[in-house]
């Protein structure tokens, strides 16, 4: 089975061919991301008009890209699979309106993924791992700990309930003046600094639920650098490395929690799996490895490329829908908010 895969949800315009062989293995034919990062550095985050108007201009270069690469021409695609969300509606309407007329001048089924399905279903694509498995999500716009029990199947265990764990890195960043996207800045403060010298809230910790929240330790932080302004590069590094000590210490007792929540609704996961840019920091890494061991069960990470947005992530969820039969009408609508727990096993009776 080949599938074409297409994201454009944020500001990655990518695209990628994945095959799947009739034993559930995958294989990445091609896989091509330009990021946009360079067009919304100056604006210290994403601008949502911008993102839109750069996918429009790249994405049939970088879908011709992805088909020559794999060496495969459109009649021999199985399948033509878009993001249609959730994520910045203008780039979200480019991306699912392009597969829908690769897929009608083709005679192909279309597969409307969800963004976070996807990254859901990665490890599966890397490492083949079998439901269920306990997924943390966590990149610049989610955060999240997730059951997965089948393609279609997810339950929420638990999430943020302000920013995501990404976000709080790149404003971290933007307040010691750092630069744009904010977490390899932090970690590389971090690894010079002393994690001790701030003393930081860990938000939520003690609860018996699986929720984040990272506005306080934001706040904290600005506190902390306003009473020793104007900073010194010490000072810098001593702040990033206590706030990504305070992150650290966070997603350690919530994802204790959120597999103690797996095991009494789901019951023994398979894997630990993490997803989602922010799973690029090694002491986040570490933490969960150590989190994994405690409950015998392996860390399954996959390859920072394919942690963040990518389209062979996309054209892979297409492929394990395409096998269930789970394709999707070309009126189908995109959404810039969908909760994966929403995600259906049809579409068909998925609310629109
Ligand atoms: O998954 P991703 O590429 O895009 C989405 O947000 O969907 O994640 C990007 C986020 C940004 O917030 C970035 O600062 C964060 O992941 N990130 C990191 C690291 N590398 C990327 N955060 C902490 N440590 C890192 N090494
Ligand atoms: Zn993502």
């Amino acid at each position: 089975m080949l599938i074409l895969g297409i994201e454009t949800t944020c500001d990655e315009t990518a695209a990628a061919v994945v095959s799947r062989s009739d034993d559930g293995r995958g294989r990445i034919l091609s896989n091509i991301v330009l990021s946009q990062i360079s067009e919304h550095a100056e604006f210290g985050g994403v601008v949502p008009e911008i993102a839109a108007r750069a996918h429009v201009e790249a994405l049939d270069r970088i879908i011709a890209k992805a088909m020559s690469e794999a060496q495969i021409s459109f009649e021999a695609l199985d399948g033509v699979a878009a993001a249609a969300g959730p994520g910045l509606i203008g780039g979200v309407i480019v991306g699912l309106t392009t597969a829908k007329a690769i897929a009608l001048a083709h005679d192909k089924p279309l597969l409307a993924v969800n963004h976070l399905e996807a990254h859901a279903l990665t490890a599966r694509l890397t490492d083949a791992t079998a439901f269920p498995y306990c997924l943390f999500l966590a990149s610049g716009g989610h955060t999240q700990i997730l059951g997965v029990r089948g393609v279609g199947d997810y339950l929420r265990l638990g999430g943020t309930v302000d920013d995501a764990i990404g976000e709080a890195f790149d404003k971290t960043a933007k307040l010691l003046g750092l630069g744009y996207p904010g977490g390899p800045l932090v970690e590389k403060e971090a690894a010079r600094g002393d994690g001790e010298r701030f003393v930081l809230p860990r938000p939520m910790t003690g609860r018996r639920d699986a929720d984040f929240s990272f506005s306080g330790l934001k706040t904290a932080l600005r506190l902390e650098a306003e009473k020793i302004a104007p900073l010194s590069d010490e000072d810098v590094a001593d702040l990033c490395a206590s706030f990504q000590q305070a992150v650290v210490d966070v997603v350690k007792d919530r994802l204790r929690n959120g597999l103690r929540l797996f095991r009494l609704r789901i019951g023994t996961p398979n894997a630990l799996v993490c997803a989602g840019g922010v799973a690029a920091n090694q002491a986040i890494r570490k933490v969960l490895h150590r989190v994994a061991f405690e409950v015998g069960t392996e860390l399954v990470a996959p390859p920072p490329a394919l942690c963040t947005d990518n389209a062979a992530m996309i054209a892979w969820a297409g492929a394990e829908r395409l096998v269930l039969g789970l394709t999707d009408p070309l009126d189908i609508a995109p959404r810039a908010r969908w909760p994966l727990d929403h995600v259906a096993k049809s579409e068909k009776t998925a609310e629109r």
